[in-house]
Formats: C-alpha cells, sequence, structure tokens
C-alpha cells in the first residue's frame, strides 16, 4: 500500500491583547502609514502566556476537526524558534498539557520557514509507516525577541499559532512535491546574537537579546528564494501555474507576497494574505493563514495549495499540497486562553523600560 498523509485538521490561536500600529507609534519613532505602505501590517498580537499554552490551544482545535483525541496522536512537530525553555522541549510541555501520552515530541528549528519544513517531516514520516497521526504546529512568542523602541524590528513581528493533524491515507493527497533549502553562511543578517550557549550570559548587551536584521537584504533574498523555490515545486508537481488554486504564503510583508504571487502569474483571489490583522509570526504564519483560509471557504476539495516561506537562518521552503475531499471541520473546540487583564502596551512595558526610552529621541 501506497500510504500518503493527509491534512484533516487545523487550528488556530491568537492571542486577545492588539498592539496597533498607533501603539507603536508611542513607543518607537514610527507611523501607521509607513508600517502600512511598506508591510502591509496593521496590528499584531502580544502574548501573555508561553508558546506552549499557544500551541496546545491551537492543537485541541485542530484536533477536534479531525474528530480525534491527544492519544491518538503519535507524534508532535513543534515548528518554533521562540521555545518556552531551551531544556525542555517545548513540544514536551505540549505533549504533558495535550494528555498526548501516546506521542513522542520535539521542537523544529527553521524559523520562519519552520511549519513547512515539519510538514515535510511529518509527511514523510507517515509515508515511511513509522507513524500514523502527526500533529505539525507553528508557534511563537516573537515579542519575547523583539525590542520594541527599535522601529527597524518592532513593527514587522507578533505572537501566534496554528497547528494541523497529519494522518494516514491510501488517497494520493497531501505533499505532492516540497523543497527545502538553507544558505548558513549569511545567517547573520537576521539573527539574535545573544540567546542561547553562544551568548555572554553574564555581561550580555541588552541588544544582543533582540532580533537584529538587514531587513533590505532579507527582502531581497526572500523575493528570489520563495519566488523561485514556489515556481520549482510546482514544476515539480507536475502543474501549471493554471492548476493552483491558492497560495499560502509565508506573511513577512505584503510587499515579498505580491511579488511571489507575480512569479506565479496568480491573481490577487489566488492568494490568502491577511498580514494585516498579525504581522509576521514566523512558524505560525502559515497554518494560521491556513486555518483561516478554510474557515472562509477559501479552499475547495481537491484543491492544489502552494506554501512558500523563507527566514532566518536563511533558510527557505516552498510545497504544493493537494487538498482532500473534505473542507469542513469534523468538530468543533472552545479551547482557549486564560484571560489577561492588561492592554498589549501594558504587556510590553518591562520591554520598554529595560531597552530604555533614549532611542526615541536618537
Ligand atoms: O520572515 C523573514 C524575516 N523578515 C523579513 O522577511 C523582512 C524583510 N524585510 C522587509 O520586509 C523590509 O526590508 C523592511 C520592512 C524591514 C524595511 O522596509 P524597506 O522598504 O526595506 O525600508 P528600509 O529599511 O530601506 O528603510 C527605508 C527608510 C529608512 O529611512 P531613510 O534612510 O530613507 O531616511 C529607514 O530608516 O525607512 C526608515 N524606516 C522606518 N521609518 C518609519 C525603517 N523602519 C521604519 C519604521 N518606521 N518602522
Amino acid at each position: 500500500m501506497v500510504r500518503y498523509a493527509e491534512i484533516t485538521g487545523w487550528g488556530k490561536c491568537v492571542p486577545p491583547s492588539v498592539l496597533s500600529n498607533s501603539d507603536l507609534e508611542v513607543l518607537t519613532d514610527t507611523s501607521d502609514d509607513w508600517i502600512t505602505t511598506r508591510t502591509g501590517i496593521k496590528e499584531r498580537r502580544i502574548s501573555h502566556v508561553n508558546v506552549s499554552d499557544m500551541a496546545v490551544v491551537a492543537s485541541l482545535h485542530a484536533l477536534a476537526a479531525a474528530n480525534l483525541e491527544p492519544t491518538d496522536i503519535d507524534l508532535i512537530l513543534l515548528a518554533t524558534c521562540t521555545a518556552d525553555l531551551v531544556i525542555p522541549s517545548a513540544a514536551s510541555l505540549v505533549q504533558a498539557k495535550l494528555g498526548a501520552t501516546n506521542a513522542a515530541a520535539l521542537d523544529l528549528n527553521a524559523a520562519c520557514s519552520g511549519w513547512i519544513y515539519a510538514l515535510n517531516v511529518g509527511t514523510q514520516m507517515v509515508r515511511s509507516g513509522g507513524h500514523n497521526r502527526v500533529l505539525v504546529i507553528g508557534a511563537e512568542k516573537l515579542s519575547f525577541l523583539l525590542d520594541f523602541t527599535d522601529r527597524s524590528t518592532a513593527v514587522l513581528f507578533g505572537d501566534g499559532a496554528g497547528a494541523v493533524v497529519l494522518e494516514a491515507t491510501e488517497e494520493p493527497v497531501g505533499l505532492r512535491s516540497v523543497e527545502i533549502g538553507t544558505d548558513g553562511s549569511v545567517a547573520d543578517i537576521l539573527c539574535v546574537p545573544g540567546v542561547g550557549t553562544a551568548g555572554n550570559r553574564y555581561q550580555g548587551d541588552p541588544s544582543d537579546y533582540a532580533v537584529h536584521m538587514d531587513g533590505p537584504e532579507v527582502f531581497r533574498r526572500a523575493v528570489t528564494a520563495m519566488g523561485e523555490a514556489s515556481s520549482r515545486v510546482v514544476e515539480q508537481a507536475g502543474l501549471s501555474v493554471d492548476e493552483v488554486d491558492l497560495l499560502i504564503p509565508h506573511q513577512a510583508n505584503v510587499r515579498i507576497i505580491d511579488a511571489t504571487a507575480r512569479k506565479l502569474k496568480l491573481a490577487p483571489e489566488q492568494v490568502f494574505v491577511n498580514i494585516a490583522s498579525y504581522g509576521n509570526t514566523s512558524a505560525a504564519t502559515i497554518p494560521m493563514a491556513l486555518t483561516e483560509a478554510l474557515q472562509e471557504g477559501r479552499v475547495e476539495p481537491g484543491a492544489n495549495i502552494v506554501f512558500a516561506a523563507f527566514g532566518a537562518g536563511l533558510t527557505w521552503a516552498a510545497a504544493v499540497v493537494r487538498w482532500g475531499r473534505r473542507v469542513e471541520p469534523l468538530g468543533t473546540s472552545d479551547a482557549h486562553l486564560p484571560p489577561v487583564d492588561k492592554t498589549a502596551a501594558e504587556l510590553l512595558e518591562a520591554n520598554v523600560a529595560f531597552y530604555g526610552e533614549g532611542r526615541r529621541s536618537e
């Protein structure tokens, strides 16, 4: 029997606290107009909980959509670069909080490309016969790694989680083609220099705990890599661009998304964009967007969906997924995060105090 891995469940978790562009105008020297026109972002979410908590809520929605219990899952892959802790993995915490007692669990860090990497790994594990039901999660708390007084990065990122369930099937659905790639020789153009064992634990410079990025250089490379990898996976899947139904790209900058869509010659209605609401949630953007695309009726049975991403590493990934017959969830869940009594700006007070107010007047 030839085994395939079908996406049978999907879900997301969006933290309740909203940080708007006008909130950012108070924290750093930026404007709603600049952020909107240069990135497409209007607001993002700031999480009051950890990555594993968001991952659990997204997973419970995905499990309900697949009509499965946590104990049905035999592998949990959590794509993240903002795990709760270095030890243990955030996936282990998710396994415990879900009660997924039959699942092995591991984190996978390929930054913004991580969820496509994890989809590939999970699919191969199912196809090889080693696993039958896999949770593939993307969850991030980028707000932890930002200096909210640094306008070059603070305006871009946000927090959130998305998850899918992969199940073994004999139907020829799921991943049809995939490309994952890395160029570690230029890793320093997008990094957090001081968080991890290479950091100076005793005398760190505060700025080393935040994302450093050469934005224009990352932009150029993202446009090239996402466009070219998307074209290659469409060809490898034996499809013409006319047969692509929907592009669900990583949501880093609407201008990168538009360039990727142009490369594939797709019309705007064939591209799913939700960056205005959430900004760049790294490995979570695509599973969150996929969930919303399904909820909005944008995915037809049998649809050919292209995913594409680019991020720190530097990594890139693209894939073509053939959707199965079912586009409606089998069940729903009322899982949600605990309430928060602070605004997003209040959640960031310690961040702004840590990085100082001086930068605003520089
Ligand atoms: O997921 C993968 C990770 N990240 C990415 O994919 C991000 C890729 N990069 C980008 O999306 C874009 O490069 C940015 C959005 C980060 C920056 O946009 P840009 O069009 O490349 O702008 P720039 O960095 O070339 O800056 C243009 C101007 C500069 O001012 P001057 O020198 O022309 O006077 C910046 O200082 O815009 C200024 N600027 C800002 N102004 C207001 C940069 N950031 C801001 C800001 N608000 N937040």
